[in-house]
């Protein structure tokens, strides 16, 4: 395959095709460590281009780690919301979309991808990839809801849940903090599996998927690209 020299730039998000088109004549981009004839030059898989003396490495997909805020809709289009798509800029947008969906007031870790394979592969249900929420639920939770979600409860589907492992990080009265893991994604599942236990989900963010983090120094509606061994752990699932 041969694409032109300022959009496989743009393609790998270096930045604009006009802003790629300044760098490469700003003498910062290489083709094979020589400058290039000029932004059509055709450039292939084989060719090794650099820019501002670092190799990018090609990727045929894109995959970002994205602190999803509340207000969000996870999806690509929505009339009345904004989505995810409205957090990353216009010439980054195409083809991306999330893997899986959080609700409306949940935060937190949200995979936005162009590669279907990827997301097909990680929402299999076969699969069972863990994912893990914080929450501030209402009421005490005790070892009583640790075992019970660790058993399976009824959240009024055909089976029981699948074993969960729930956390207790702080039990009061008027409320209590926990992490709880999971490896399936029913629709509302946490909401409704702290309803089976009679609690209430009072506040909700995903801290991680697949083995990945939330990256804290991200605020909500910020997101990252994600780095090389973050890739391989979750394309490895
Ligand atoms: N479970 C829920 O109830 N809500 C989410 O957003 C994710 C999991």
């Amino acid at each position: 395959m041969q694409i032109r020299l300022d959009k496989f730039l743009a393609d790998m998000g270096i930045g604009t095709r006009s802003q790629v088109k300044q760098y490469i004549r700003k003498k910062q981009v290489l083709v094979n460590g020589v400058l290039p004839e000029g932004p059509k030059q055709k450039v292939g898989e084989e060719d090794i281009i650099s820019f501002q003396g670092k190799d990018i490495v090609y990727q045929k997909h894109e995959y970002f780690l994205f602190h999803k805020p509340k207000g969000c809709v996870s999806a690509v289009r929505d009339a009345q919301h904004k989505t995810v798509l409205d957090y990353f800029p216009e010439n980054r947008q195409k083809g991306l979309f999330p893997v899986g969906r959080l609700d409306l007031d949940t935060e937190g870790f949200l995979l936005v991808t162009d590669d279907g394979a990827l997301a097909h592969n990680l929402l299999a249900p076969g699969k069972h990839v863990p994912k893990t929420y914080f929450a501030k639920v209402s009421g005490r939770l005790t070892e009583a809801e640790v075992q019970k979600f660790a058993k399976g409860v009824d959240i009024g589907e055909k089976e029981l849940t699948l074993p969960a492992k729930l956390e207790i990080l702080s039990a009061e009265t008027e409320g209590s903090q926990a992490e709880l893991t999971i490896t399936e994604g029913k629709f509302h599942q946490v909401k409704r599996m702290f309803q089976a236990v009679g609690t209430e989900v009072l506040y909700l963010k995903r801290i991680s998927m697949g083995g990945l983090m939330l990256d804290e120094s991200l605020k909500p509606g910020e997101y990252r690209a994600l780095t090389e061994e973050e890739l391989q752990k979750i394309t490895g699932q």
